[in-house]
């Protein structure tokens, strides 16, 4: 990505790093998000090898860099190198944003709060009081607890392959709302308004075993995952009647909108950035 926004004023520098990186869309909607608020920025992918990323991230401030986005597999990594953390990054042990002051290093975690804005700002899914359903217990799951549970659901119960980390997480975040864990057989006798797919499974093409009766009505159900087709739990939700079937194209736009916000102090405007992605998907 080569694209530079220069609206009259000195441009900053942006990055993602991630390794693999080719495959990331941040800086075609970076290069939307700049274009449309007449911010000065060139945001590029970085292409960094496993034991290399502190090096990176000095390297890139030291050039005057502004602010990082950080994904797999470092966000970890990210969380340990920041000087300082927001809340949510602190509970959510994994950093996908930093904010660059010179030598200081701010770290936050927009992922929640983007999956949680594309299911209420561009969905209309209020979560309070709803019993809500997650999926998986790994670094997205652990991500979204603190928004999804600023939401004020009814409850919230963590499902997972391996029940000892649904439950080891729920005990971690207990102290901030109604949260359980478990294994896929507790589904049996529960029904959830709210179901969200934090799994890896889709990627593989498989379903997490869930059961028939899973769903109330008017249930919404959201795959983190995004594709040109709807994935098997996409497909699961709609043969059982999910009144809203959503994948996580909204909540990939979002977290960058939140990103954006904390570097330039501007919000942009997602609807229309997450027309043209789903577009160039769909092609
Ligand atoms: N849209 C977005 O902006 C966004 C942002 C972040 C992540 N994501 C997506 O979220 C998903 C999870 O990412 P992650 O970083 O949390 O991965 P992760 O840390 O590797 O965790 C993977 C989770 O999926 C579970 N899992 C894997 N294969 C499964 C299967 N076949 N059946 C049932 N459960 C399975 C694992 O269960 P065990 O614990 O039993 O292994 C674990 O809970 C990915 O698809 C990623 O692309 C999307």
């Amino acid at each position: 990505m080569t694209d530079i926004f220069d609206f009259g004023k000195k441009v900053d520098d942006y990055a993602v790093i991630g390794n693999p990186i080719s495959h990331s869309k941040s800086p075609s909607i970076h290069a939307l998000f700049a274009e449309q608020t007449q911010q000065s920025i060139l945001y590029t992918a970085m292409h960094v090898d496993v034991g290399g990323f502190s090096q990176a991230v000095g390297n890139f401030a030291a050039a005057g860099g502004k602010g990082l986005n950080i994904t797999v597999p470092f966000k970890q990594e990210a969380w340990a190198l920041v000087n300082e953390r927001s809340e949510r990054a602190e509970r959510a042990g994994a950093v996908n944003t930093i904010k660059i002051d010179n030598d200081h290093l701010y770290g936050d975690n927009t992922d929640g709060v983007g999956l949680v804005n594309d299911l209420t700002l561009n969905n209309g899914i209020d979560l309070s009081g709803k019993n809500i359903l997650l999926m998986g217990a790994g670094g997205a799951a652990r991500g979204v607890l603190i928004p999804l549970l600023k939401e004020k659901p009814a409850s919230l119960f963590i499902a997972n392959r391996t029940p000892d980390k649904a439950k080891d997480l729920a005990e971690d975040f207990a102290d901030s709302g109604n949260i359980q864990g478990g294994g896929y057989e507790s589904l049996a006798d529960k029904q959830f308004d709210v179901v969200i797919n934090a799994t890896a499974a889709s990627l593989q093409g498989e379903l997490p075993p869930l059961p028939d009766t899973l769903l109330n009505d008017n249930a919404s159900c959201y795959d983190m995952m995004y594709a040109a087709e709807p994935t098997p739990f996409m497909q699961w939700a709609s043969s059982h009647n999910a009144s809203k079937v959503l994948d996580g194209l909204g909540m990939l736009v979002e977290q960058a909108a939140e990103s954006f916000y904390i570097w330039r102090n501007v919000k942009p405007e997602t609807k229309s950035v997450i027309e043209k992605l789903r577009k160039k998907l769909d092609k």
